[in-house]
């Protein structure tokens, strides 16, 4: 059969929606400035969708600092991967600054988190090992598993039970091969905002023998009292092992870091194929990461202000009859009793007729049957914004519950 023929019969999970959705629901485009208020479509929306939660993609001082490192480097300085020719004084101090901050004695700067995950799963395990990982995690994590030669062992979502049942189990296993054990977890799971309960995973160190590794893609920046991440907020940052955030979510740009033992980050120097093989992140990025870092680490305003603006909305929605879930994260969940064609109506009379510009999250992002909307509250939405939200939703609600959006014609979209 000809590939082309194959792949076009069934666009896959998402894709299946790409006639329905696309330009719209999914690959919609948001103009302007990077903002609580973005242009959706030639009209102004009050948006809940950017993962800017402190407010650091268009912050005066982060614009001026990017510009002026542009202008200065341009973005093909350093050529060539780290370990050629493509290794700085700036990488080094960036490094040094992220590994401090987060409590680790060393860093290295991953070009985006995604591969640099992958990577660095692939760097860290082989076929004698084990890993023990949690059923949600995260789909860099699942693809840093399919290269995996060894066993694996999947607990069902936060299951600590289940986790140190699968730690007996992966034992038994690398006393035969001679290999270890690493368990692999989100800090913050990024859709429905729960927090990984890493203290007791933790505690499970004093029974079994692994390492840990936590991805905090949401966590870096916007939990713990200082925003050095959810181990911070849990109290156990030194029993993570490895701990790799992405700049793409608290720090608004692209990249991210890997932070552990100064030996185990010299051995992920030459082995980490995504960046050995790779060319070295541009200064412009680097400048720009460490402008950000600094505000990040001196800025506690705007951390007050993102968690105000999150207590406000998610303690506003729940009191109009929300389910909420249990989200202890700046990522807030908003799930939906109606059915997915009912709440992709909803989403769009909430943008069409209220300007206001959110996602509904579906399968496989979210278990099946999942139907939720997901918010995030930002440092620079307003109470205004809040109050306005909690005001809509309660409208439109009503109307799902009415079964109102089951009677409507299905979206004209795409026009
Ligand atoms: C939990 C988690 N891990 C990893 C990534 C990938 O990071 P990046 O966008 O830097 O590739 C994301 C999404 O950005 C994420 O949410």
């Amino acid at each position: 059969m000809d590939l082309f023929e194959k792949i076009l019969k069934n666009y896959g999970p998402l894709g299946q929606y790409y006639k329905q959705g696309h330009g719209y629901f999914f690959f919609p485009k948001l103009e302007g400035r990077i903002s609580n208020k973005m242009m959706f479509r030639g009209k102004e929306h009050l948006c809940w969708s950017l993962n800017n939660y402190l407010g650091l993609a268009d912050h005066p001082e982060v614009r001026k600092t990017d510009a002026e490192a542009a202008a200065e480097w341009g973005f093909g300085t350093p050529m060539g991967a780290r370990m050629m020719s493509g290794q700085t004084d700036y990488h080094e101090q960036l490094e040094r600054d992220l590994a401090a901050f987060v409590g680790k004695e060393s860093a290295y700067l991953l070009n985006f988190g995604y591969p640099g995950m992958v990577s660095i799963i692939d760097a860290m395990v082989d076929r004698h090992d084990v890993i023990v990982y949690d059923a949600e995690a995260h789909a860099c994590i699942l693809d840093g598993l399919r290269l995996h030669l060894g066993k694996r062992f999947v607990y069902p979502h936060s299951n600590m039970e289940a986790l140190e049942k699968n730690l007996q189990r992966a034992t038994k296993i690398v006393e035969q091969t001679g290999g270890g054990i690493m368990v692999i977890t989100e800090g913050v799971y990024g859709m429905v905002g729960d927090v990984a309960k890493l203290k007791e995973i933790v505690a499970l160190k004093e029974k079994y023998q692994f390492r840990l590794l936590v991805d905090d893609a949401h966590g870096f920046g916007t939990m713990g009292a200082t925003g050095a991440g959810t181990g911070e907020h849990c109290g156990v940052q030194d029993g993570i092992d490895i701990y790799f955030a992405t700049f793409a979510k608290a720090m608004a740009m692209i990249g991210g870091f890997v932070a552990a033992k100064k030996e185990v980050i010299d051995y992920l120097h030459y082995n980490m194929r995504s960046q050995v093989y790779a060319k070295s992140m541009p200064m412009p990025l680097v400048i720009g990461a460490m402008k950000r870092l600094e505000l990040l680490k001196n800025k506690p305003e705007l951390r007050e202000q993102l968690w105000t603006i999150v207590h406000a909305l998610r303690d506003g929605l729940r009191a109009v009859g929300f389910d909420m879930g249990v989200a202890e994260s700046p990522v807030t969940p908003v799930f939906l009793k109606g059915t997915l064609p009912e709440t992709t109506q909803m989403i769009y009379d909430l943008r069409e007729n209220f300007r206001i510009f959110c996602n509904v999250v579906i399968y496989p992002v979210v278990p099946k049957g999942v139907v939720m909307i997901r918010l995030i509250p930002t440092a620079i939405h307003t109470m205004e914004d809040v109050n306005y939200t909690i005001e809509c939703f309660t409208k439109v609600a009503k109307k799902l519950e009415n079964h109102e959006y089951s009677h409507t014609e299905y979206a004209p979209i795409n026009g």
